[in-house]
């Protein structure tokens, strides 16, 4: 039987990369397009070294509607888009809003014309717990209101979630997973692929690896006076493979038509809520590595705590987190020794 095809935009980003390999790893063909603004070509190699398999890959932005078009003429057997391309750095977002409207909405607005021109081809749309806010009731669940966003990052996830659903009212034919991520980290066993960040870092756990490394003197906790256990922020921290395989169930689950209605929403979560000091143990204890850190204010615009309720999506999907968080701690300080001894 033939390979089915799927387009994987993002492809060469920290999620993007690793939902690739657990692609193909099932059979699957991929097709990567990404215009590289967040991520490195190097990550093809590590994708062909873990799998055995270089993907097809073309170079392009996704705000130029032709050239997604002209890549369908080229692989008129795509069954399915997975659609990680986006710009995601919260701070950015807000002294550029314009840039993040566009990149964002542009490219999900051109995908979604090409599907209606492509009419079989499902999307699997990467979507963020960011839409939840601080939400009233934790752990949150899928049918948890979607409150004011504060940021333009996050308002282009809920825009992006409405711009899907208004385009299923119009043409049911589309069919669509919303996935919302809480918090990916770690990285693949091999230590080929993982997150990349571009000067300072603005996420938690590749500022602590960089800060564990050496490359930077101390890491900065954001706030001890929230009103949690030890004062400092709490998320849900979610081994990036473990996310990366629930795309390849949401994928087999459209294209089998299996799905149970056509815009599907699950929380891509572990269930656990785990403080910013706890990570910090929690690192030392994986690594024996002792990250230096001082408190300071909080950032503007965090949530306080945030966790998933999973069972949506462990019931429906049949899909679970499993790594632990020490395993997956283990593995980003893994990436890190292993891409700074190359680089
Ligand atoms: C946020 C969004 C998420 C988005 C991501 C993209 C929420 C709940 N989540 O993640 O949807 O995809 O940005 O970047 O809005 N921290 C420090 N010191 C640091 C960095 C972070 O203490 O140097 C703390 C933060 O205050 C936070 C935690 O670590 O409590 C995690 O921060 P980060 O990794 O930036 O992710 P979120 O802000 O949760």
């Amino acid at each position: 039987m033939a390979k089915k095809r799927i387009l994987v935009t993002g492809g060469t980003g920290y999620i993007g990369s690793h939902t690739s390999v657990e692609l193909i790893n099932e059979g699957f063909d991929v097709v990567i397009v990404d215009n590289l603004s967040n991520s490195s070509i190097d990550m093809l190699d590590g994708i062909e070294k873990i799998t055995g398999v270089r993907p097809d890959f073309e170079q392009f932005d996704l705000c130029e509607r032709d050239k997604l078009q002209n890549l369908f003429k080229k692989y008129p057997d795509i069954e399915a888009i997975i659609h990680f391309a986006a710009s995601k750095a919260v701070g950015e977002s807000v002294e550029k809003p314009l840039l993040y409207y566009r990149n964002n909405l542009t490219s999900l607005i051109n995908v979604l014309e090409v599907m209606n021109e492509n009419p079989k081809v499902s999307l699997v749309f990467s979507s963020s717990c960011t839409v939840y806010g601080q939400p009233d009731v934790l752990p949150v669940t899928e049918e948890a209101p979607i409150k004011k966003a504060n940021s333009p990052y996050g308002n282009t996830k809920q825009i992006a979630e409405e711009i899907i659903q208004d385009t299923i009212a119009a043409n049911p034919a589309v069919k669509t997973i919303a996935l919302r991520y809480f918090n990916p980290i770690g990285a693949h066993k091999s230590a080929l692929i993982g997150e990349l960040p571009l000067g300072v870092p603005q996420n938690l756990i590749p500022f602590v690896t960089q800060t564990a490394i050496g490359l930077r003197q101390q890491l900065s906790v954001f706030g001890n006076d929230y009103n949690t256990t030890d004062g400092s922020c709490i998320r849900d921290y979610i081994h990036v493979v473990d996310l990366a395989k629930a795309h390849v169930v949401a994928i087999k689950r459209l294209v089998e038509n299996k799905n149970k209605a056509n815009f599907e929403i699950f929380n891509l979560g572990t269930g656990n809520g785990v403080s910013v000091l706890e990570i910090l143990n929690a690192f030392e204890k994986a690594t024996g590595v002792k990250v230096n850190y001082k408190i300071v204010d909080r950032r503007a615009g965090d949530v306080e705590q945030v966790w998933a309720d999973t069972r949506y999506a462990n019931d429906e999907l049949g899909w679970k987190a499993q790594s632990t968080l020490e395993e997956t701690l283990r593995s980003a300080w893994d990436w890190e020794k292993y891409y700074r001894s190359k680089n």
